[in-house]
């Protein structure tokens, strides 16, 4: 918890007066967002998107004006978690399910911020099953497929009942143990009729904030 409050308000620097930002989705980021709307509250106008359901309510609760994609093409900084971060700052994202919203938000920026604390640090990817969010229809089939790229894929539950992402598909959770080539994979992954989005996030961080000695730390 320590570590994630420093580095979710390190991140926060990077939003000044009249930005547009992306704010992601999680425990970490969850620290960006409270400086964010500490911000607002001071009277910098700040207009953000929202990556999920659950940060567009933090951000209703604190106030943040919210915009979408209708008004707004260009992020000016989008701050969000990951799962894991690889030596080459790679991600594995969707942990909490909001990867699509997650890429589809990381995408419209040139300043992609990473925020993930000491244990997220990783030498490959891969440890951490990979989400992948497909659509419910012949779900089974697309999961067969990605089995055949070397993963054991579980569907996503919620309770007993299969955990429904925002945008109403499946979540699967692919067990590769390690990913030699993250860029190769999301390229596969994405080719697979069904698959909507996958988790991995590969050449999109700029900056990511972790600690290393008990010191937040700024790569890249
Ligand atoms: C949600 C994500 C999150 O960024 C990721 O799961 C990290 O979350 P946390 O900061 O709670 O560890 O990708 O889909």
């Amino acid at each position: 918890m320590i570590e994630k409050k420093a580095v979710g308000e390190a991140a926060a620097q990077y939003v000044k007066d009249g930005m547009v930002v992306g704010l992601g989705t999680g425990s970490t980021v969850y620290y960006t967002i409270q400086k964010v709307g500490e911000y607002v509250k001071e009277g910098m106008n700040i207009r953000a998107i929202p990556t999920s359901e659950e940060t567009k309510m933090l951000a209703l609760d604190l106030n943040i004006p919210l915009v979408t994609f209708a008004e707004v093409n260009h992020l000016d900084v989008v701050i969000d978690g990951a799962d894991e971060v690889d030596c080459h700052f790679a991600l594995t994202k969707g942990g909490g399910g909001a990867l699509l919203r997650e890429k589809l938000i990381a995408d419209a920026t040139d300043l992609f911020i990473v925020v993930a604390d000491s244990s997220k640090m990783v030498e490959k990817l891969g440890k951490f099953p990979l989400p992948v969010e497909v659509t419910p229809f012949s779900w089974e089939r697309t999961a067969r497929q990605i089995e055949e790229l070397g993963s054991i894929a579980t569907r996503r539950l919620n309770g007993t009942e299969p955990y429904i992402s925002d945008n109403g598909n499946y979540i699967l959770d692919c067990s590769f143990e390690v990913i030699e080539n993250p860029e190769e994979l999301s390229q596969k992954l994405n080719r697979i009729p069904g698959v909507v989005e996958n988790g991995l996030f590969v050449n999109m961080a700029k900056i990511v904030f972790t600690v290393e000695e008990g010191k937040v730390v700024r790569k890249m």
